[in-house]
């Protein structure tokens, strides 16, 4: 049986960065803190507070500890209360985010009213809303952009998560306002990486498995995706629930997982994949013992 894994299954690269940072900074100075949990999966989030990597809300005070900022970044203020409590800093906002958070920042400083497009109560928007010193204004759709006053100048930004296509949305209805707009496209396309990749695999194999939590949404819509191509789909939250039904007779199988999985699960369910496969096989390989 071949056994294929997505290249894109689970973390982003944004949260495979944050966590090998903590993982480092553990190594010398444990344990470590980040603030809030660098991953929204619970046995992964413990899997870490073993390793010394400790999500805290509130920032006593450091004392020389180190404090990792998550992939989702956080606000200038938030940065300098840090320091100032005698943290050492290691600041593992993702790339994408940082771009961002620094447009904020420069085209606030420019005069452009900022405006981006978002989740208003997510820590990422949060976070660029503080790059712009506050002064940018969120929106999550054209109907909310649509009640937007005059501005002379716009700059609209969008959370790395945004649909392309409520970004674009929201730009023209400003842009309708009159007035100068400048889109600056800060969608990072893991997500639809991971979901183009995982398309295209389920209709290469006879069956997907999609590894993730049963309430993530993320991963839901990855095994929606990979059901619709007609390849038959079963979502597991981990290994143990794999049956070998699923998998007799079968020569190619499918893995991928959601945003939250992390690599060691996915890694278990290939692994039960390929004990089950070596399993059929020898089953098939018993000859009967002829009577007589
Ligand atoms: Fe992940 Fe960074 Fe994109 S955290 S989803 S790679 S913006």
């Amino acid at each position: 049986m071949e056994i294929i894994v997505a290249q894109n299954a689970g973390f982003c690269f944004g949260v495979k960065r944050a966590i090998e940072t903590a993982q480092k900074a553990a190594e010398n100075n444990n344990p470590v803190y980040s603030l809030g949990p660098l991953i929204h999966n619970p046995q992964e989030v413990e899997r870490l507070k073993n390793a010394g990597i400790i999500p805290i809300e509130e920032i006593g005070e450091g004392n020389g500890k180190t404090i990792i900022i998550r992939s989702h970044g956080t606000t200038p203020e938030k940065l300098q209360e840090i320091v100032e409590k005698g943290y050492v800093v290691e600041d593992a906002t993702c790339p994408f985010v940082k771009k961002a958070q620094i447009l904020a920042q420069k085209l606030t400083n420019e005069g452009y009213q900022v405006v981006v497009v978002g989740d208003k109560k997510h820590p990422e928007v949060q976070g660029i809303v503080g790059w712009s010193g506050y002064k940018a204004l969120v929106v999550e759709n054209p109907e909310e952009a649509a009640r937007l006053p005059f501005y002379p100048k716009i700059a609209v930004i969008a959370q790395t998560t945004q649909k392309s296509e409520n970004f674009w949305q929201v730009v023209e209805v400003i842009k309708k306002k009159g007035g100068e707009v400048k889109p600056f496209n800060t969608i990072c396309h893991a997500t639809q990486t991971r979901q183009e990749e995982s398309r295209k695999l389920a209709t290469e194999v006879e069956v997907m498995l999609v590894v993730g939590g049963k309430n993530s949404a993320n991963t839901k819509k990855l095994a929606q995706i990979c059901a619709a191509t007609n390849t038959p789909t079963y979502l597991v939250e981990e290994a143990s629930e794999i049956k070998p039904e699923w998998l007799a007779g079968k020569a190619k199988v499918g893995i991928t997982a959601g945003a939250s999985t992390p690599a060691w699960i996915i890694e278990e369910v290939r692994k039960k994949v390929e004990q089950m496969a070596s399993l059929e096989q020898a089953l098939l390989e018993i000859k009967p013992v002829k009577e007589g």
